[in-house]
């Protein structure tokens, strides 16, 4: 009786959002030069509130029944066994970058003064795992066009101190795997894929997040799905899977879900550490971790975009499509982006750099797009390196980072997510061409 009462309350709920969601969408009318076109953000529908909503109801707050379910249609997407969810994509960074430094992977654990290879154009978090884990990061240039590391600095960067690999796939291109992917077993070196931006993207038909020995995603709103917050680690590395878990988890050796008890079956018989026999497997903590943990309110809200992921990848597709063959004829002007051979992209951005003797600077083209309200992004930090935060850090670079220095000062980008209506593409591409009439 109460069963049936709660189901027919909850579905006039459900109706009455449903209402409400279809109402507040007319309000959603694109008017170029007056309405913003933007670089990412959500795309959803009525179902992502309704989600929200179920949970809320059920209000179980922590990794519940939602979870679990995101969890296996995401290891179901990619091809990976354990899945991992975290409250943000620099959390999954960082817990997979932690991970490597567990006692229990003994001679192969990452240990303080380790050289750890990366780029200095990157997104912070990105790089922060490793300086806060007290390893040096060895910064490589990138190639302009594919904006991955440049494979001969990524095989001159290898000294007997390099133990870890730590790059992110560039606004979703592939890095390049096949010289990646040959160092990491020439060298017993691990590889972490931070794939924030890449979801959806693969190499020779094996999707970005699966090469390495874990992976990081992110579901901040721009990305190719999302959560609000979140994120996601995976890897098909059975060792490693329990240490990532740990570290999300305050540390914990056990890996029982929020409510759960004795998922081990020797909750009291376990001897660890200098603990007394029997110590509650609860409280006993392998590591020194965090909690980075979301909530099933989020995870909910995942289960509706992720059946919607494969139409979204499909129009970052489209869109980059048409916006590359509309900036085609302005070749000249800027260097436009390539996918790496053997890829198939689902872009998080169209990455543009202005050529040295296109006769104007970065400033102008962005402050034009701007102010004729389309937004730009810059790639990230552009160089690290020259932040007030980075100053003071140890690290080692394999060249002067030539390249890298040019995306600091010409390169950015404009969006291609599934948001955007062939009228916004029409009118960015527009805007390009008057900005070059007007030089
Ligand atoms: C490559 C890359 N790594 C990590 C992150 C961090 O993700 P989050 O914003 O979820 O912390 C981002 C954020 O956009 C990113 O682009």
């Amino acid at each position: 009786m109460i069963e049936n009462n709660l189901d027919i309350i909850k579905s006039e709920i459900f109706q009455l959002v449903k209402q409400y969601y279809n109402l507040y969408k007319q309000k959603d009318v694109f008017i170029p030069g007056e309405s913003w076109v933007t670089f990412g953000g959500r795309v959803y529908d009525e179902n992502e509130i309704i989600a929200a909503i179920d949970a809320s109801l059920e209000f179980w707050l922590t990794e519940g029944r939602f979870s679990r379910e995101f969890r296996e249609l995401f290891g179901k997407y990619l091809g990976v066994r354990h899945v991992h969810l975290v409250n943000s994509g620099s959390s999954a960074n960082l817990v997979c970058f932690s991970a490597l430094t567990s006692p229990k992977l003994s001679d192969r654990r990452l240990l303080p003064g380790d050289e750890v290879i990366s780029v200095a154009s990157a997104f912070p978090t990105t790089v922060n795992p490793i300086i806060q884990n007290g390893m040096v990061p060895v910064f490589v240039d990138m190639d302009i066009g594919t904006y991955n590391a440049n494979a001969e600095q990524l095989k001159a960067a290898i000294t007997s101190n390099t133990k870890a690999i730590f790059l992110a796939h560039t606004l979703g291109n592939a890095l390049p795997l096949d010289i990646i992917m040959d160092l990491v077993s020439k060298h017993n070196l691990w590889f972490i894929e931070d794939s924030c931006d890449a979801l959806g993207s693969s190499y020779n038909g094996k999707m970005l997040g699966t090469f390495g020995h874990a992976a990081a995603f992110s579901f901040y709103p721009p990305h190719h799905m999302t959560m609000g917050e979140g994120g996601a680690v995976v890897t098909n590395n059975d060792e490693l899977a329990p240490l990532l878990n740990s570290f999300r988890n305050w540390g914990r050796d056990c890996w029982c879900e929020p409510g759960k008890d004795n998922t081990c079956g020797k909750r009291f018989s376990i001897k660890m550490g200098d603990l007394p026999l029997g110590y509650d497997h609860k409280h006993i903590f392998s590591h020194i971790g965090y909690n980075l943990k979301p909530t099933d309110i989020q995870a909910a809200i995942g289960v509706e975009q992720i059946k919607k992921l494969p139409g979204f990848v499909k129009a970052r597709k489209q869109n980059f499509t048409k916006i590359y063959e509309g900036l085609k004829k302005h070749e000249d002007i800027f260097i436009l982006p390539e996918a790496y051979p053997g890829a198939d992209v689902s872009w998080f951005g169209f990455l543009l750099t202005v050529r040295e003797d296109a006769g104007f600077e970065r400033i102008d083209i962005v402050k034009f797009l701007e102010a004729h309200k389309v937004r730009t992004r810059m790639l990230f930090a552009g160089n690290l390196l020259k932040h007030p935060g980075y100053k003071d850090i140890r690290y080692r670079q394999v060249s002067d980072l030539k390249n890298t220095n040019i995306i600091m000062e010409r390169t950015f980008w404009i969006g291609v997510y599934p948001g955007l209506t062939d009228s916004m593409i029409d009118y960015m591409l527009s805007l390009f061409d008057k900005f070059r009439a007007s030089k």
